[in-house]
């Protein structure tokens, strides 16, 4: 297919969002600086991968100081020294850190299994909690930290900052709009040609540095994953799925891993949505990919860097060289097919620190969290976000490892 982009990452080409928020080509990020009485202290637990992008990112959001990080393995702690003060705190053991009280909010990237324990101790604090996807570990988790968190007067927030891609909000204010009539298909992928392991320093460490090839610790790749797509998924949607089926398999990496290198799951909207994930590490054709699939036009976007629209063959779209008023969207034909490319606009309102979407998408989301705290802004992704791709991804493991049809809880669907 013929790379041309629809909306360009690279220069940051801005799209409007229903949150207002955009990036100006060419301009410097400046961070604007906040007294440090109205810092809010935060500490990350597990620093590890995503641990060490969010400390980055973390650097770029004033709001926050970073006054202690922890984890479990030496190597991680050293290696994160390069991001931090000399004045930030390190612990090994997470409650140590908690019974300190020493923080307003916490960062959880931890691997999965300790995404639950860890959730619970720092409710039990009265902290601003920040988990990474996704929420839990296992169904009944989910169900009991769901619980729990209403609860609690404090903000809890899961990170799916796909959420705030500038790509994925002009393709919902897209569809909202009805360009693309009535969506009756959308289709995911997320496939790699990759063993998906990571080499430990030494080797007692296997199953601490390759969690997710183990089931103890690891809801494998619908979790890892399929959970960002099932998510953006359910905002299209505006619901969750009711009913699942699946398949799965170790069919490529007989290395000795317990979760699935293949996957499949179909899920059943509301209002006649079928939708699809599969994930497969034998072959990465179309890498992450979406398709929203309506009687009017089909969206398909390429991690979510660039889209084109594809109008149906009786579908006038009266987008020839045109602009779209609400979305800013322009759209111009680019070849002799039906295909079209389309330009977000541009404004001024923000400059975005980072060159690429993976980081500012995370910096907006700390942003929000940040505002959400100070009762300036109102959280983007909440609990129930969370919690909802979280059943997502245990019910379609469970439909996967039965090969059974699954369905969504009565008690949660209101949703
Ligand atoms: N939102 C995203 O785009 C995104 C991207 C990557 C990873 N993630 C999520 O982030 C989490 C971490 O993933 P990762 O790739 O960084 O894994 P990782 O293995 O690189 O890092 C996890 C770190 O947590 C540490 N750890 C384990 N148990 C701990 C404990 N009890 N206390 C303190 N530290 C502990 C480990 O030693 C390790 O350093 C996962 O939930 C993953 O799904 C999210």
């Amino acid at each position: 297919m013929e790379r041309r982009t629809f909306i360009k990452n690279s220069s940051l080409a801005a799209i409007g969002t229903g949150i207002g928020l955009w990036s100006c080509k060419g301009n410097k990020f400046n961070l604007v600086p906040v007294p440090e009485n109205e810092k809010i202290r935060i500490g990350v637990v597990g620093i590890g991968a995503r641990g060490t992008d969010i400390l980055r990112v973390l650097s770029k959001v004033a709001e926050f100081k970073v006054v202690a990080i922890c984890d479990v393995l030496d190597f991680r702690i050293e290696n994160a020294k390069n991001h931090i003060g000399n004045e930030i705190k390190i612990y090994s053991d997470y409650r140590k850190l908690l019974d300190e009280k020493i923080l307003d909010a916490i960062v959880i990237s931890t691997p999965l299994h300790e995404h639950y324990p860890i959730a619970i101790d720092a409710l039990d604090a009265g902290l601003h909690i920040m988990c990474e996807k996704a929420l839990t570990h296992t169904l009944e988790q989910a169900e009991s930290l769901y619980a729990k968190a209403l609860q609690s007067t404090k903000l809890f927030q899961v990170s799916y900052q796909y959420q705030l891609n500038p790509t994925f909000n002009l393709i919902r204010e897209l569809i909202e709009k009805g360009h693309c009539g009535k969506i009756t298909r959308i289709e995911g992928v997320w496939n790699r040609n990759s063993n998906w392991r990571r080499e430990p320093p030494s080797p007692e460490l296997e199953r601490q540095v390759n969690w997710r090839l183990y089931n103890a610790y690891s809801a494998g790749l619908m979790a890892e994953l399929g959970s960002h797509q099932l998510n953006l998924i359910d905002t299209i949607a505006g619901s969750h799925p009711l009913k699942i089926m699946g398949t799965g398999g170790i069919d490529y990496w007989k290395d000795g891993r317990e979760t699935f290198d293949n996957v499949y799951a179909l899920f059943d909207y509301p209002g006649g949505i079928k939708a699809s994930f599969s994930s497969n590490l034998a072959n990465e054709y179309e890498g992450f990919t979406m398709k929203f699939k309506g009687d009017k036009a089909t969206i398909v976007t390429s991690f979510m860097d660039e889209a084109f629209i594809y109008p149906e063959k009786d579908t006038d779209m009266n987008w020839d060289e045109n602009t779209d008023g609400v979305t800013g969207a322009s759209i111009k034909i680019i070849d002799k097919t039906r295909r079209r490319e389309i330009s977000g606009k541009k404004s001024d309102k923000t400059i975005y620190p980072f060159d690429t979407h993976y980081f500012n998408t995370t910096w907006l989301l700390y942003k929000n969290f940040a505002a959400a705290i100070n009762g300036k802004e109102k959280l983007l992704l909440g609990l129930k976000d969370g919690f909802r791709s979280a059943l997502s991804v245990h019910l379609a493991n469970s439909a996967i490892a039965g090969a059974n049809v699954v369905y969504w809880p009565e008690q949660y669907s209101v949703l």
